[in-house]
């Protein structure tokens, strides 16, 4: 399959890029920024620019469109709501009306769970994003996978997270493996590639991780005591996780994926327990980057 990637650069491209390459398909990457890896045929330009993103969905098969300024963005400031608008909003039209012009079927947005709340500026072109996939389905007989993962910044990325300890503090608070949106995105393209139609138009799949915490736990969160319920599960990382300032009473929020199984067949694979495992490992430095 020829499979265009947009902002194929970026953290998730680069890793979708590894395993789609290794599967022996075409990548195609347009991204301002170059790549991490080779392999890909690489255009660089924006997907801003109608004339690269032409020449981009030439002959493409399946569309994953990843290309956005995120939540990282808005809370540091460093993207202007115009920014967001052109990026998201404007990119996500020019995509789309170029993957229709090109003829191609399968496209798999990559949104995000900021669209509850559409009061921020990214949340809010999240939604735009989404409302034109809707559209174009229907116009144009496409069928779209619509992926709201929630953050995903991996651990090894240093600009973000100073620390595998700063990461095991956001991720404590429930959250999703970049493996596992990379995993949810390869199964979307499976899926879409079937040949067997989507039940339903349009699909919004969320993607959390996976959790050795049951509905129950979370019903009666420590209710032995602080700490009690994350014993359950990993005593024997206990006073490994106090030591390094992580909190064990820290009461996670899990996200509802069931839909997100049944349709693409999802399956979760890091949890809290991988997390304490890799700290043991690595220590503060973390699993290091797979590329
Ligand atoms: N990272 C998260 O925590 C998170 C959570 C939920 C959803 N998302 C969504 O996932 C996608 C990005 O994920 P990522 O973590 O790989 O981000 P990333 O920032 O690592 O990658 C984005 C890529 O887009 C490229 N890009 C920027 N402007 C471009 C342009 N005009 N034309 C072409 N490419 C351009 C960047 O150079 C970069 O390589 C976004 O759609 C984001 O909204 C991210």
């Amino acid at each position: 399959m020829r499979i265009l990637l947009t902002g194929g650069s970026g953290d998730l491209g680069t890793l979708l890029s590894i395993d789609l390459l290794a599967e022996g398909n075409e990548v195609v990457n347009i991204d301002t920024a170059l790549p991490q890896i080779p392999g890909s045929i690489f255009i660089k330009g924006s997907i801003l620019d109608r004339t690269s993103l032409a020449k981009a969905t030439h002959r493409v098969n399946c569309l994953v469109h990843i290309a956005a300024w995120h939540g990282i963005h808005e809370s540091k400031g460093t993207k202007s709501p115009e920014e967001f608008h052109d990026l998201n909003v404007t990119g996500t039209f020019n995509v789309l009306e170029a993957g229709a012009k090109e003829g191609v079927k399968k496209i798999i947005f990559i949104s995000s769970t900021s669209v509850d709340n559409p009061n921020s500026i990214y949340g809010h072109t999240k939604i735009l994003g989404e409302e034109m996939c809707r559209a174009y389905t229907e116009r144009h007989d496409m069928e779209i996978i619509i992926l709201r993962p929630r953050a995903f910044i991996p651990p090894w990325n240093r600009v973000v997270y100073r620390d595998f300890i700063e990461w095991g503090k956001w991720f404590m608070k429930g959250a999703v493996h970049i493996n596992d949106v990379k995993q949810a995105v390869l199964k979307s393209i499976e899926r879409l590639d079937s040949g067997k139609h989507l039940s339903e138009m349009c699909p919004v799949l969320i993607v959390d991780g996976a959790y050795e915490y049951t509905t129950k736990d979370l019903d009666k969160w420590d209710a032995d005591g602080e700490g009690s319920t994350f014993r359950k599960y990993y005593g024997q990382y206990y006073n490994l996780v106090v030591t390094t300032g992580l909190d064990p009473a820290r009461k996670p929020k899990l996200l509802n994926i069931e839909k997100t199984q049944v349709i693409i067949g999802y399956d979760p694979k890091y949890s809290l327990k991988n997390l304490l495992e890799e700290l043991k490992q690595y220590g503060l430095e973390g699993p290091p980057s797979p590329f």
